[in-house]
């Protein structure tokens, strides 16, 4: 039996945002950045200072490049050829958390015990070499509040982290703590940068004409270079910790959803559009429609690529991974259904997420004419989730008109890592 058709409709309706709400949300948008650009407390983006521009391509030399931006964290020994050209000569990874093993993101977890397991890594990268000199560029993908490059204070946990005693402190004085307890003296960390302020340095390093660079993956958030970030200075580039956009009207999934996590009342644009809450707020509706409101089954935005993915003929796929996830059983009404519900919550995200690009080619470009440009984006929901590029490049000429063919979207894959060893080379300067 199908849903309650009304029920359905409304749901529907809730998570759509027409075009005049696509409209709005980029000039809301803009707006916040330019009061964000006189007063950031006016503005409900942060707009983070980098102390960082775009590379000239001349960077060269080998590094160490620490992406710590998710439970998975990872280190690189990366050297830079120039224009473009890199290798990566070794690389490690390991999860901060492994289901009943350890846990270094909960609230049980201390900055010292986090921060010895991410110099164990570094000293993995390295393979035990503790004489030869490193300059560590490290990417750390939370919102930072920025005094030169090196020294980056943590604001807040997002992406549901709550390891004690990190908020507030320099994380590179963290990190470099916990090398000096293991010995590793001969690495030297020089740069932080957010991991939106990574995939513009990679992308940038490769081609010109790059502007913004983003995140659409577990967390979301956009940078940008500012001509005028501080009056006499160069071009700098702003991480805007654009999930924390609160413009923006919540329905009451968000605001349930909202309510019950680790940080309330924050990342509102966040909450709405990234990998790490999309299967949330689809469970919350299902839920409903299920008549077992309020049950949480844990979907995960995978779970949602492959619901729309599945080409089946009986919808055996949605049928599996709903039933696996509901223990209810499905037929083939419902399955349309639930294939709807998914991909209105994709497109939303992608038409906010876009929506916030063109604010910034507004407040960059006006509204005449964006010059031509591209949009540097990394993430598994751009990457890998079926709808978000198409949406993107939808909403894109939705509000550029015509103009949106001046820019266009591009992956840059793995810019995390990239990016930390072209701004540990650009820290030479
Ligand atoms: C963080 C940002 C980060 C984004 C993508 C957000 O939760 O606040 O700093 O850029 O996730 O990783």
């Amino acid at each position: 039996m199908a849903f309650d058709q009304k029920q359905f409709d409304d749901i529907i309706r809730e998570f759509t945002v027409d075009s005049d709400a696509l409209h709005t949300i980029a000039a809301d948008f803009r707006y916040d950045l330019r009061m964000g650009l006189k007063d950031p407390d006016q503005s409900s983006l942060r707009m983070l200072k980098s102390y960082v521009g775009l590379p000239t391509g001349e960077e060269k030399g080998e590094y160490l490049a620490l992406d710590f931006g998710g439970t998975n964290v990872r280190v690189l020994r990366i050297r830079l050829d120039g224009h473009g050209k890199f290798e990566v000569l070794k690389k490690v990874a390991k999860p901060l958390r492994v289901e009943g093993i350890y846990d270094y993101v909960g609230e049980g977890s201390t900055a010292e015990q986090m921060f010895d397991f991410i110099a164990e890594l570094v000293d993995e990268a390295v393979e035990g070499d503790h004489e030869t000199k490193y300059l560590l560029g490290h990417t750390f993908s939370f919102p930072s509040e920025q005094t030169d490059l090196y020294n980056a204070k943590l604001i807040i946990w997002t992406k549901e982290f709550a390891t004690a005693g990190v908020e507030g402190k320099v994380v590179n004085d963290l990190l470099k703590e916990a090398l000096h307890r293991q010995g590793i003296d001969n690495v030297e960390p020089t740069a932080v940068i957010n991991d939106t302020v990574a995939v513009l340095l990679a992308a940038a390093y490769k081609q010109p004409d790059t502007f913004i660079g983003s995140i659409y993956a577990t967390g979301h958030n956009t940078c940008y270079l500012e001509p005028y970030a501080d009056t006499a200075d160069e071009p700098m580039i702003l991480n805007l910790e654009s999930g924390g956009f609160m413009k923006l009207v919540p329905n009451r999934y968000d605001v349930a959803f909202d309510e019950k996590s680790e940080k309330p009342g924050e990342q509102r644009l966040e909450k709405m559009v990234s990998g790490r809450y999309m299967g949330e707020l689809f469970g919350m509706a299902l839920a409903d429609l299920l008549g077992e409101s309020g049950k949480a089954y844990g979907f995960t935005s995978i779970d949602m690529s492959n619901i729309v993915l599945d080409e089946e003929d009986d919808d055996a796929g949605i049928r599996k991974i709903v039933a696996g996830r509901t223990g209810h059983e499905l037929d083939k009404e419902t399955c349309e259904q639930v294939r709807k519900l998914v991909s209105t919550l994709i497109v939303r995200s992608a038409r906010l997420v876009t929506a916030s690009y063109v604010g910034i080619i507004w407040q960059l470009d006006g509204e005449a004419k964006p010059r031509k440009q591209h949009i540097a984006i990394d993430g598994s929901v751009y990457e890998k989730m079926p709808l978000a590029k198409e949406n993107i490049m939808r909403a894109l000429y939705e509000l550029l008109g015509e103009e949106a063919a001046n820019v266009d979207t591009v992956l840059e894959n793995g810019g995390s890592g990239l990016g930390a060893a072209i701004a540990a080379a650009m820290s030479q300067n």
